[in-house]
């Protein structure tokens, strides 16, 4: 087919722009074509650009050489049209689109590329498979979601911009090819090609460059940034993914929440939802007890207790105390089996133990009945708050299971059983939007496969002064001036206080387990840096793409991102990772030890 060129012709206006108001207007559209319909001496051109469609007419009685050529084109051609803008024919209005009361009668129509017939349709909003989505990612982008989920994105940064540029904060970018910063994750390496040996590390977060910048005199630093992990995937997780980090000089945590919750008030204005601030402040160790979880869904209630057996209890039904217990208002006549998954739920989470008591009638009805007697049931229930008509949830660890590993199980448990009775019962769609800190987070967490004390957050979070004195007596006890933030259930933000004391810093890695040489050899830079005036500081980072997604009202972050990864981290289009050439390797001095798996 022979092809036009542009040439000289510049657009006048978008496909989805035209009204009434431009009837007699010549024009000229480009675009790609969505639809054809051939009536024979007229054929109908729906044309398509990211802001809608216009009808073109491509009458044979005006224009034979447009007639013509529009019977030649296919759906995603790439064509232009010269035309007039003229009133629809009553009888053709299309009120489904804003441009449905005109069309635009083609006076020349240039065929500037064709188009392969799509391995989908672009116009078909349903569902496809992830992967064919993601192997035609340019198609994909072409359809009305993508294209309004990265417009929205691109709002979001601006809004980012603007806010924080307004509270006088200093956009400055740092290294990616750096050394590597611990943030929990494996690093993606460099190898350098200069110095044999060496690699470079994708930074997993510019943490120590925000904080070099802070002592380098810029008090309010902000970037958009890139970070990189290599990390099992998920739905809220990338290999590579975007934060909105910031660091500030001589900060109050208050000052600094201030002017975060502005933030996500002007990015939710984007999407008209209203934001109510201040935020409330939740504290680690309540949100544990309550809801089982650091990130809690707050807005529903399910909240769990701790309650205790009656003395001589514990042997008889092998648990140890305290258990955890869940009132679940009205539910004594839920079935066997809904209680049956729950047990499962409880379990595959790291629960030992599972009961649960009906409130049905006069008397409870439990399996503890049997061993305990019922007014101990009785008394159990009515220490987790239940009412006749509950259902009450106990949940346990093994006798002897106080350490804090156990522990995390147990409250990982209840906040699964706990998200999974909210779906049951249609908690989780009660809409609006809850944001909530957590704060006083511990230090440390024991690592009980290394057998070693890890940092909750990173090492240069500050622990809080009053805990100071037990960094070395009892870590595990010592608190964090760090914070998360928390919206509807998801982590989208976490930050600390800082370490802005040499002395201090050099106690953090030593209660981690770092000898001073070992300190010295990874972070040396880091530790001369802070002998030289640093002021003190904090700072946070926030999930820019777990924000856009919850704006844009997407469950996976995929949809917010123009070329992400697959859950393999796999980018399917481009087919990466790949191997190299044998001369690549040579040149940066590797040897691959075994081939590759294909595919
Ligand atoms: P943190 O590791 O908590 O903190 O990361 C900050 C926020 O980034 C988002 N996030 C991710 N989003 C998508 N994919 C991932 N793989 C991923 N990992 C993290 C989360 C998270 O809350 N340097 C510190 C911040 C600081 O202390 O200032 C840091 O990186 O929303």
């Amino acid at each position: 087919m022979a092809l036009d060129l542009l040439g000289e012709r510049q657009r006048t206006h978008y496909c989805g722009e035209l009204r009434e108001s431009h009837q007699g207007q010549t024009v000229f559209l480009a675009g790609w074509v969505a639809r054809r319909r051939d009536l024979g001496s007229l054929v109908f051109l729906d044309l398509r650009d990211h802001t809608g469609v216009t009808q073109i007419v491509c009458n044979l009685e005006i224009s034979p050489e447009a007639h013509e050529k529009a019977e030649q084109v296919r759906p995603e051609y790439v064509v232009g049209v010269e035309g007039e803008v003229v009133l629809r024919d009553p009888a053709t209005v299309n009120p489904q689109i804003p441009t449905g009361k005109v069309e635009v009668q083609a006076r020349k129509l240039l065929l500037l590329n064709e188009s392969r017939t799509p391995p989908f349709p672009i116009e078909d909003e349903g569902r496809m498979a992830e992967e064919t989505r993601l192997r035609y990612r340019y198609l994909d982008l072409r359809r009305s979601r993508m294209q309004q989920n990265i417009r929205l994105r691109h709002r979001a940064s601006l809004t980012v911009r603007e806010v924080l540029s307004r509270h006088r904060f200093v956009e400055i970018e740092t290294p990616f090819l750096t050394r590597s910063t611990p943030e929990g994750a494996r690093d993606y390496l460099v190898p350098s090609r200069v110095h044999h040996g060496h690699f470079y590390a994708l930074p997993q977060s510019p943490q120590l460059f925000k904080q070099i910048l802070m002592i380098g005199g810029f008090d309010r630093y902000f970037q958009i940034v890139r970070c990189f992990r290599d990390e099992d995937l998920r739905a809220d997780r990338q290999p590579e993914f975007t934060q909105i980090d910031i660091e500030m000089a001589f900060p109050q945590r208050s000052v600094l929440f201030a002017i975060i919750e502005e933030l996500m008030a002007s990015l939710f204005a984007l999407v008209d939802v209203q934001v109510s601030r201040p935020f409330p402040i939740l504290s680690y160790d309540e949100a544990m007890e309550r809801y089982g979880s650091d990130k809690p869904h707050t807005e529903f209630g399910l909240e769990w207790k701790r309650v205790n057996l009656p003395e001589g209890a514990q042997e008889k039904v092998r648990v140890s105390c305290p258990l955890k217990a869940l009132r679940v208002p009205g539910w004594a006549s839920t079935n066997r089996s809904q209680i049956d998954k729950l047990q499962e739920t409880a379990q595959a989470a790291g629960a030992d133990w599972f009961s649960a008591i009906k409130m049905s009638g006069a008397e409870p009805q439990s399996s503890l009945v049997k061993a305990l007697g019922e007014d101990a049931v009785r008394q159990l229930a009515s220490a987790a708050g239940a009412q006749p008509g509950d259902l009450v949830i106990l949940l346990g660890l093994k006798p002897g299971q106080s350490a804090q590993g156990p522990q995390h199980r147990l409250d990982e448990a209840s906040s699964e059983v706990r998200l999974e009775l909210a779906r049951k019962l249609d908690l989780l769609k009660s809409g609006g939007w809850h944001f909530l800190w957590v704060v006083d987070f511990p230090m440390f967490d024991y690592d009980d496969k290394e057998n070693r004390f890890v940092a909750m957050h990173h090492p240069f979070t500050s622990p809080r002064e009053e805990d100071l004195g037990m960094l070395e007596t009892d870590p595990g006890g010592v608190k964090a001036r760090a914070y998360d933030l928390v919206l509807n259930g998801s982590e989208i933000g976490g930050g600390s206080i800082r370490i802005h004391r040499p002395d201090i810093q050099r106690r953090v890695f030593s209660a981690l387990g770092m000898t001073p040489e070992k300190a010295r050899e990874r972070f040396g830079f880091f530790l001369d840096a802070l002998e030289y005036g640093t002021p003190p500081h904090g700072g946070i980072a926030l999930g820019f793409d777990r924000i856009v997604g919850l704006m844009a009202g997407e469950s996976n972050i995929r949809e917010v991102i123009a070329f992400p990864k697959t859950a393999s981290a796999v980018d399917v289009m481009c087919d990466a990772p790949s191997t190299v050439e044998p001369e690549q390797l040579e040149e940066l001095g590797l040897e691959i030890k075994e081939s590759p798996v294909e595919g």
